[in-house]
């Protein structure tokens, strides 16, 4: 028998201590929070990506009657990029969310799926895409997907 452990890399920064780059980023993911439409979890998710030409997209979480049918912020932001942008890397993603006390303290770590789809954004640019994790109390950073998903599954597996 054999034991294994994950060790996750990330670095707490006080907001006023990030790049003008990247406080851009987290400023345009708090801005986005207010495109939410979350009118059944009243959680307001905004995200924004900063692609290699310093284009900046951004979106959010999007619901719907039907919950399944709905998406979060960072896979509207990540497919919205994809779709406009087909060739540009992305080289970060930040994350903001606001419920009804304004924008939460700690920050929201994205869900299973949404870190899914940054790994494969990721695997396909061939370049580690950071990520910025905003709440009012600091910003959590990961210089790659890696560091937040595990026992990655890409498609090397589906390889011949
Ligand atoms: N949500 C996101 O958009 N991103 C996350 O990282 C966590 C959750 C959304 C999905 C749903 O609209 C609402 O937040 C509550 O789960």
């Amino acid at each position: 028998m054999k034991e294994f452990t994950h060790v996750c890399h990330y670095t707490l920064y006080p907001f006023d201590e990030l790049s003008d780059a990247d406080r851009a980023l987290v400023l345009a993911a708090q801005e986005a929070t207010q495109r939410s439409y979350a009118p059944y979890s009243h959680f307001h998710v905004g995200a924004a990506a900063r692609l290699d030409d310093g284009t900046v997209v951004t979106g959010s979480n999007q619901e719907n009657a039907a919950f399944p049918s709905g998406l979060c912020a960072e896979r509207t932001t990540l497919f919205y990029a994809g779709a406009q942008y087909p060739d540009r890397a992305v080289d970060a993603l930040a994350i903001a969310a606001a419920d009804a006390n304004g924008l939460t303290p700690t920050p929201t770590p994205p869900c299973g799926a949404c870190r899914q789809v940054m790994l494969e954004t990721e695997t396909r640019s061939r370049r580690p895409m950071r990520i910025l994790l905003y709440g009012t109390q600091g910003v959590y950073v990961f210089e790659s997907v890696s560091q937040i998903l595990p026992l990655t599954f890409d498609g090397s597996f589906l390889k011949e």
